[in-house]
C-alpha cells in the first residue's frame, strides 16, 4: 500500500478544526513550531515530539514580529519543498504553514509582552524580539490545540521565556526542550550558518570553542563570572571577524547576572561572524 503522503494546512481554521477532530478521538497532539529551512536541530526535536505524543504537528511560518527592521526577515532562508520532504521522513502528520494574513489578520491588535526575562541577554539588542516570539507560540499553541511543545535549548532563552508564559497564562501545554544538535566540528545547527562564507564557517567555531575553554576552567573550580568571561572575551577578540554582542553567565531558573557561580548557571552568547549574529550556550553545572 502506498505511504499517504503528509497533510499541508494552510488556514488556521482548517488547523483547528483538525486538532479538535483528533482530541475527540482522545489522541495527544505535539507541536514543534519552526519558522522553516529545517535542519537536523528541528528534526531532533520532531524526533522528541513523537515519542511523547499520538500525532505530531510541525509549524513553518517565518514570523514577521519577531524581526526588528534591520533584521533579516526579508532574507531568511526558504525552502517549503525540501522541509516538506524532510518532515514526511521524519513523520510528521500535519504541517501547518499559514501565510501572514492567517496569523495576524487585518484588525489584529493583541500581544504577549514578556517581561523581565526578556530583557537581557539577546533582549537587548533585539527588543521586540520576545514579544513577536510569545505572540506567535501562544496562537499556534491555540491554533493546534497541542498539548505537548518541543522548542531547542540552543535558544535557551525563548525556551525559559515560553516556559514562564505558559506558567503566568495557565496554559495546558507541556514543554519539552529538546538538546543541541551541532555539526562534526562542534558549531551549533542554525538555519543561519547558510549565510557564513568559507572563511566565516571557520571563525564561527570560536562560539563553541569559548564555550568549552569557558567550561574547562570552571571544572578547574573557577566561579568568579568576571574572570571566566575575561578569558572569553580575549579568546573571541583572536578572530578578527568576531563581534561580542554579549556574553553572560546567568542564573539557569531566571536569567539572573551573576557574580560568583553559586547554583545552575548558563553562559550564553550571542557573536557577529561578518554580518551574521550565532548564538550559543553552555550549561556550567
Ligand atoms: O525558534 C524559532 O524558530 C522561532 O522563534 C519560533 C519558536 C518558531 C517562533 O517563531
Amino acid at each position: 500500500m502506498q505511504k499517504k503522503s503528509i497533510k499541508v494546512i494552510q488556514k488556521a481554521q482548517e488547523m483547528h478544526d483538525w486538532a479538535k477532530a483528533q482530541i475527540k478521538q482522545r489522541a495527544r497532539i505535539a507541536l514543534v513550531p519552526t519558522m522553516g529551512y529545517l535542519h537536523e536541530g528541528h528534526l531532533s526535536l520532531v524526533a522528541i515530539a513523537r515519542a511523547n505524543a499520538d500525532l505530531v504537528i510541525a509549524s513553518i511560518f517565518i514570523n514577521p514580529t519577531q524581526f526588528s527592521p534591520n533584521e533579516d526577515f526579508a532574507q531568511y532562508p526558504r525552502d517549503l519543498k525540501g522541509d516538506l520532504q524532510k518532515l514526511e521522513v521524519a513523520g510528521v502528520d500535519v504541517v501547518f504553514t499559514p501565510n501572514e494574513g492567517e496569523m495576524y489578520p487585518p484588525g489584529f491588535a493583541t500581544y504577549i509582552v514578556p517581561t523581565d526575562l526578556a530583557n537581557v541577554l539577546c533582549g537587548i539588542s533585539r527588543p521586540h524580539h520576545f514579544r513577536g516570539v510569545c505572540t506567535i507560540v501562544h496562537l499556534l499553541f491555540r491554533m493546534t490545540k497541542a498539548h505537548v511543545a518541543v522548542f531547542g535549548e540552543k535558544d535557551y532563552q525563548q525556551l525559559t521565556i515560553i516556559r514562564r508564559m505558559v506558567c503566568d497564562l495557565w496554559l495546558d501545554v507541556e514543554i519539552i526542550g529538546g538538546p543541541t544538535v551541532r555539526e562534526v566540528d562542534g558549531l551549533a545547527k542554525s538555519s543561519r550558518n547558510t549565510y557564513l562564507s568559507a572563511d566565516e564557517r571557520l571563525d564561527a567555531l570560536i562560539l563553541f570553542k569559548t564555550l568549552n575553554q569557558i567550561e574547562a576552567t570552571f571544572k578547574t573550580g573557577e566561579r568568579r563570572v568576571e574572570k571566566l568571561l575575561e578569558q572569553a572575551r580575549k579568546n573571541i577578540s583572536t578572530v578578527a571577524s568576531a563581534r561580542i554582542d554579549y556574553i553572560e553567565i546567568v542564573s539557569a531558573d531566571d536569567l539572573v547576572k551573576l557574580n560568583i557561580i553559586d547554583r545552575k548557571a548558563i553562559c550564553a552568547m550571542a557573536v557577529f561572524i561578518g554580518k551574521t549574529r550565532l548564538i550559543d550556550n553552555r550549561a556550567l553545572v
